[in-house]
């Protein structure tokens, strides 16, 4: 692993291939990494997904951890929101494009995923600690991905013709991580910001339960970034991250 040269405090540590970021970060946290540290592959052979789905990680995509340890624990589940719109700024910023966000953490661009979003709870001693794991598909060629997941993932290269520079990016994402994380600690909320960018709001939504699927009215995002939804009873609910999973 090669540690780069950035302006911060936390190291930012970079590797050409590993299993999962997540995974390899959650290992350094036990042995007492500092908060903010940062772990980046070009490619991971054991990339992991939400609900334990794998994540395709072949070269071209930025996969990166960010070891976070959060004063409140009660708000650790808006953190997947908060990388959600680090990494909306970032394509923004590096590759002048508005991708659109589908609750809770999706990142799409014309109909497409680009980026997925991992958060994992680590407790380490009494401390809690949170790996916050971002895959973008930023480079990756449309035949690295199998055929089914060609019908719904994409990737910044493959949507617009352009190659872009992966360590900008990183370093780019880097910065919107640090910067939203500082602030939102502080006591910022952020969820105007991932309103305007986020898809479901005004729409019918179906939500995934275990094996229950359950028709609602996507109403709002409320203060701390989670759906406000009307039930088919007329009932309002307001669903955390993690508790339910979303469908079109
Ligand atoms: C998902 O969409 O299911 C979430 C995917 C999260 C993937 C990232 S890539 C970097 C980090 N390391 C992992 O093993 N997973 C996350």
């Amino acid at each position: 692993m090669k540690r780069l040269d950035f302006d911060r405090e936390a190291p930012v540590w970079c590797t050409d291939c590993c299993p999962s970021t997540n995974a390899e970060l959650k290992e350094l946290a036990r042995q007492g990494a500092q908060e903010g540290s940062v772990l980046i592959a070009a490619r991971q052979t054991q990339g992991r997904g939400r609900m334990g789905r794998s994540f395709s990680s072949p070269e071209g995509g930025v996969y990166l951890s960010m070891l976070l340890k959060p004063r409140l624990s009660e708000k650790v589940p808006q953190l997947s929101a908060l990388a959600a719109l680090a990494v909306r700024r970032a394509v923004l910023e590096c590759c002048r494009m508005q991708a659109d966000i589908k609750w809770p953490n999706d990142l799409l661009l014309g109909g497409k995923k680009i980026c997925g979003i991992l958060a994992e709870s680590v407790i380490c001693g009494e401390e809690l600690s949170v790996i916050l794991g971002i895959g973008v598909n930023l480079n990756t060629a449309a035949e690295d991905f199998s055929p089914e997941l060609c019908q719904i993932a994409g990737s910044l290269y493959s949507l617009s013709g352009k190659m872009y520079d992966r360590e900008a990016f990183a370093c780019r994402l880097i910065c919107e991580l640090d910067e939203l994380y500082s602030r939102w600690e502080k006591g910022e909320s952020f969820a105007g910001e991932y309103r305007a960018a986020c898809i479901n709001v005004g729409r019918q939504v179906t939500l995934l339960r275990g094996d229950e699927r359950i028709s609602a009215y996507a109403v709002d995002i409320a203060d701390d970034m989670s759906l406000v939804v009307q039930l088919p009873d007329g009932k309002e609910e307001r669903i955390q991250f993690g508790e339910v999973s979303l469908r079109e």
